[in-house]
């Protein structure tokens, strides 16, 4: 099934991936203010290896629920829980594509770079705003469609296509082939640090599913549904091509 083997992927890649704390913290302020966060009650869906469910929890939220599918991932965040003792969080194993929670149950619903690694994206947010109250908000970071994307798509399809073990010596040479132009064009902040540029080769490049959208469907979808986009920023990575844009959006109407 295509989700195990998202979840095993994710297992390998990220388990052992921790972005920086203070600079993920700074890009979550450009959503949120702790004054915002208050006895909210929220779900981090796909939430790797839980270090927004811990800038959540941290903030004076009531609870913070962290889903998944990697089990490797939530182990890595059940230890950061730990370590920052905050026991209002919960890493659950579950998929987004069919949530245990009950309707209009979250204030709050942050989705960072998750639902284009589902099956069925567009599913996956009807989920998420099911279990999202009236009033409250959702965050999507969803991968840009651009008129490079299918040259992205072209080399992902052709190196998933290699035997796994060879995976990490490949992405540690596109890597070095890769750094001189990364450096070159370096145009803006990357929105999480702590990440070498050999695990972004391999989150981007030999995941089994990703999906693209251009910003218009997705605000399209949030307005049919009856949200309000407060906030919108067109790329959070350093390319347009590789880069995640952003929705904040309210539950205005049922
Ligand atoms: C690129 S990572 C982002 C992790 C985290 N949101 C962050 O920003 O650090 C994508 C995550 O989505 C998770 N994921 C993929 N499909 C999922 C599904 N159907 N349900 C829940 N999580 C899923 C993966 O296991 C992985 O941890």
């Amino acid at each position: 099934m295509d989700k195990d083997r998202v979840g095993k992927f994710y297992d390998v890649v990220w388990t052992q991936y921790l972005p920086e704390y203070r600079e993920s913290e700074k890009h979550w302020r450009l959503f949120y203010s702790p004054e915002e966060v208050q006895n909210t009650r929220v779900l981090d869906a796909g939430c790797g290896t839980g270090l927004f469910s811990v800038i959540f929890a941290s903030h004076g939220t009531s609870q913070v629920v962290g889903i998944d599918i990697s089990e490797g991932s939530l182990n890595t965040g059940r230890k950061l829980k730990k370590k920052f003792g905050l026991n209002h969080i919960a890493f659950q194993n579950e998929s987004m594509l069919n949530l245990p929670f009950p309707d209009e149950h979250f204030d709050i619903v942050w989705a960072w770079g998750t639902v284009h690694h589902t099956e069925d994206p567009i599913g996956s947010i009807k989920e998420l705003i099911r279990v999202l109250k009236r009033g409250g908000s959702i965050l999507l970071a969803v991968y840009t469609r651009t008129r490079l994307t299918f040259v992205h798509e072209l080399i992902r399809k052709t190196l998933i296509r290699t035997p796994r073990k060879y995976w990490r010596s490949l992405s540690r040479i596109l890597a070095a082939v890769l750094s001189p132009v990364v450096y070159f064009f370096k145009k803006r902040e990357k929105s999480r640090k702590g990440e070498t540029l050999e695990e972004l080769v391999l989150d981007w490049y030999f995941v089994p599913i990703r999906h693209y959208f251009r910003p218009q469907e997705i605000q399209n979808l949030l307005e049919k549904e009856g949200f309000t986009v407060e906030k919108f920023l067109p790329a959070s990575g350093r390319f347009d091509s590789t880069s995640n844009f952003i929705f904040k959006a309210r539950k205005t109407n049922p």
